[in-house]
């Protein structure tokens, strides 16, 4: 394994003090453990087939995603009362492919997989036994600003010592976890159009505009649908306000409790939860970096048919 990494390309972000280092692999970009959690589980993991995978790049609605589907299928064991959310990260309620490829193995409690990884470096079960796939997707300006401030934290530095400058600069080179983003949409876009069945998209602004519709979608696809009775009892809004940012992001766990990612070092539950704002980009982003960014994403997702321009981008 460690061979693997001495010939592949290494970025260290500039505005990190040497913190976010980054390696090239299968085309996108990573942290080394995140790389070997992803070959081990591109090794290792067997799905099932009524797995279905969450899939996300890092920032963009994951953790809302996760809570959503967790409350979902396990609705009839717990109710919002006594919902493992109100006291786990919805993180840890739900496995990480690249982490618990092996203990998935052993226990499905739920048919539901998370992971980061791009559509092309999934594992091969997963194509051959058609797994359905969740992907949610946002606004690329405020998948920035959210991806700045979580590094930030991770390496532990202020804004002034941390650029925003720089970070943009670096993501529009397709520096960024999982990265290049654009690449990461495109290649479930693109798997989407070839096979619409298969996967479902949701874009996070969409999930907030009209939650009720796309949880009920959600559920729907994943093989849980709402029945007219729950619709009734307003089930579909018991669980929108349970994962709601207002919620978790007051709960204990998720304002004082750590976890672990894929190394060692715990990380604070509440780097998950910071605005939760649509166009906060505009609070970070001067003339030169809208033009700089439209410019990119027009070029990136022209004719591609998926929107990100357009009202999203200018949010
Ligand atoms: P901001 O940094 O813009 O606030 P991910 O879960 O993929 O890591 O994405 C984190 C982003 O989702 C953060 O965005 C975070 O605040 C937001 N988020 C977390 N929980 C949410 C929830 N329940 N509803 C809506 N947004 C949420």
């Amino acid at each position: 394994m460690e061979d693997i990494f001495k010939n592949l390309p290494q970025h260290t972000c500039s505005w990190s003090k040497g913190r976010a280092i980054m390696y090239k692999y299968q085309g996108f970009w990573n942290d080394r453990e995140f790389h070997k959690g992803a070959i081990l589980a591109q090794l290792h993991f067997k799905a099932q087939p009524s797995d279905v995978l969450l899939c996300s790049c890092p920032k963009t609605g994951t953790t809302w995603l996760k809570a959503l589907a967790f409350s979902i299928v396990t609705r009839k064991k717990f109710d919002v009362s006594t919902s493992p959310l109100l006291t786990t990260l919805p993180h840890n309620c739900i496995p990480f492919l690249e982490k618990h490829f092996n203990q998935i193995l052993k226990k499905r409690e739920n048919p539901l997989v998370g992971t980061h990884l791009p559509y092309g470096s999934l594992p091969k079960s997963v194509f051959d036994l058609k797994c359905k796939i969740v992907y949610i997707y946002r606004n690329i300006k405020d998948v920035m600003v959210s991806h700045y401030h979580y590094l930030r934290e991770l390496a532990n530095l202020s804004m002034e010592e941390a650029p925003f400058e720089e970070a943009f600069n670096e993501f529009c080179e397709g520096f960024s976890y999982y990265g290049p983003y654009w690449d990461h949409i495109l290649g479930y876009w693109k798997a989407y159009l070839e096979n619409p069945k298969n996967i479902l998209f949701i874009k996070y602004e969409d999930l907030k505009r009209d939650s009720i519709n796309n949880v009920k979608r959600l559920a729907e696809f994943i093989g849980y649908p709402f029945s007219t009775e729950e619709i009734k009892e307003g089930m579909v809004e018991k669980i929108i306000n349970l994962c709601s940012f207002e919620n978790l992001s007051n709960l204990e766990v998720n304002k004082n409790g750590m976890h672990h990612l894929i190394d060692a070092s715990p990380i604070k539950n509440r780097y998950y939860f910071r605005k939760a704002k649509d166009g906060d980009w505009k609070n970070y982003f001067t003339h030169e970096m809208i033009e700089n960014i439209d410019m990119l994403i027009n070029q990136k997702l022209n004719g591609t048919g998926l929107v990100l321009t357009g009202p999203i981008s200018r949010m």
